[in-house]
């Protein structure tokens, strides 16, 4: 493929080299974006742009393509019977504990091939591609046996070599809940996962990420310490679920293990978000999560004001938050969270790209803004402004989704 580019009225570049007080998304106007399949080689005005075919998208708004760094989309079955007892009143961890929640995702995967695990995340990806996304972190954690754990990494793999659906990135959530067969050997379950699992996972391939629940009535600070000394022995990154229902030093385990997002964080003190701020640990916001299980938001200006990077996931899931809509989510963090659409953008382009490793740290060809060099992964919407993504709330206003260069969704012609 030879050069060629796109045009807009705006074209939000997320670039750090632009970005100012009063352009804090580096916003160009009637800008054009020139790319091959391997990257991006030039972004600025119109007039000064080179001779080559330029698709020209009149008063619409380009961004780069979004980024959902938290997600649990490998998922299959229905918790419909669940949700409908939760919405009445019942409370979401009674459910887990009475074998309910991510055991009833487990017994489905169980149920279900790794074709069918792989054919079900494809077409929620290809879903997600439509409403924006060009990168998808997918977590496992719904194995919780090896088998279960392997498989469902398997599916995930497969959907990873696909080019035309987001590009994926692959996290072995080691430990999400305990499965039946664990009650009575706790250790032996954490053991298992970081001595077996999380090598033979790294040496497969299978994930970038090592990711552990890390909670009142999941899995405690001394157990995840084990998994993530693993992945770290192991080459992989780490991030965890921390502070969902309370907080029980995750945030600071974060920063021990050097981390890279500590992601919920409805339930973190002063020291939890200082010790995220000195190590530069990123804050992965989840409302849609909070929003479903009716929870007060996380202390976001406190971590703003603590210089904590903010990113906004949709944490995609059939328990808290049933819903693969990353433009929701960032609805819902201006909503309810009280960030700016300014914030909710940046954490779900370069902030969100950062979080994955895929932004900043001499990143080959990064991801998440628009600058020459970064991988062609951009959004034309249907939409007059970048302002507008976070309300049309559960409709998708994709015109164009470019990921390397290729299209993979949106509706124009
Ligand atoms: O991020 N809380 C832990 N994990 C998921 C929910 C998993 C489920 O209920 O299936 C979360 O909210
Ligand atoms: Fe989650």
């Amino acid at each position: 493929m030879s050069l060629v580019g796109v045009a807009a009225k705006r074209v939000v570049t997320a670039d750090p080299a632009r970005i100012t007080p009063e352009n804090p998304l580096g916003v160009l106007e009637d800008a054009v974006v020139v790319y091959d399949e391997h990257s991006i080689s030039w972004v600025g005005p119109r007039d000064s742009a080179a001779k080559i075919p330029i698709v020209d998208h009149g008063d619409r708004v380009i961004t780069p393509g979004l980024v959902d760094a938290h997600t649990h989309a490998a998922w299959v079955g229905s918790r419909h019977d669940e949700y409908a007892v939760r919405m009445a009143g019942g409370d979401y961890r009674a459910i887990a504990a009475a074998g309910g929640g991510i055991l009833s995702s487990t017994r489905a995967i169980a149920g279900a091939t790794e074709e069918e695990i792989a054919a079900t995340l494809m077409a929620r990806l290809r879903r997600m591609a439509e409403l924006g996304v060009t990168t998808c972190e997918v977590k496992s954690g719904y194995g919780l046996e090896p088998d279960g754990e392997r498989k469902q990494l398997r599916a995930i793999a497969r959907a990873a070599t696909r080019s035309d659906l987001p590009h994926v990135v692959a996290t072995y959530l080691a430990l999400h809940a305990l499965p039946e067969s664990a009650k009575s050997s706790r250790d032996h379950y954490v053991l298992r996962a970081a001595s077996l699992l999380v090598p033979e996972f790294a040496t497969a391939k299978l994930a970038s990420f090592v990711d552990a629940y890390v909670d009142k009535n999941a899995f405690s600070v001394d157990e995840a310490r084990v998994v993530c000394e693993s992945a770290r022995r192991a080459g992989l990154g780490v991030r965890l679920h921390v502070g969902q229902f309370a907080d029980i030093g995750g945030a600071q385990l974060c920063a021990e293990v050097g981390a890279r997002s500590a992601d919920h964080l409805e339930h973190v003190d002063a020291a939890g978000i200082a010790a995220l701020a000195t190590a530069g640990i990123a804050a992965i916001l989840l409302p849609v999560a909070s929003f479903t299980l009716g929870q007060s938001p996380p202390p976001v200006a406190a971590l703003r004001a603590a210089g904590v990077l903010l990113v906004v996931a949709s944490d995609a899931n059939p328990g808290t938050a049933p819903s693969e809509s990353l433009p929701l989510a960032m609805a819902l963090a201006v909503r309810m969270y009280e960030m700016t659409p300014t914030e909710a953008i940046l954490g779900a382009t370069r902030h969100a790209a950062a979080s994955l490793g895929l932004w900043g740290g001499g990143t080959a060809h990064p991801r998440g803004a628009l600058v020459p060099g970064a991988r062609a992964d951009l959004v034309v919407w249907d939409l007059p402004h970048e302002n507008a993504i976070v309300q049309p709330w559960g409709v998708p206003k994709t015109w164009v989704v470019l990921r390397d260069g290729v299209r993979i969704g949106g509706a124009g012609g």
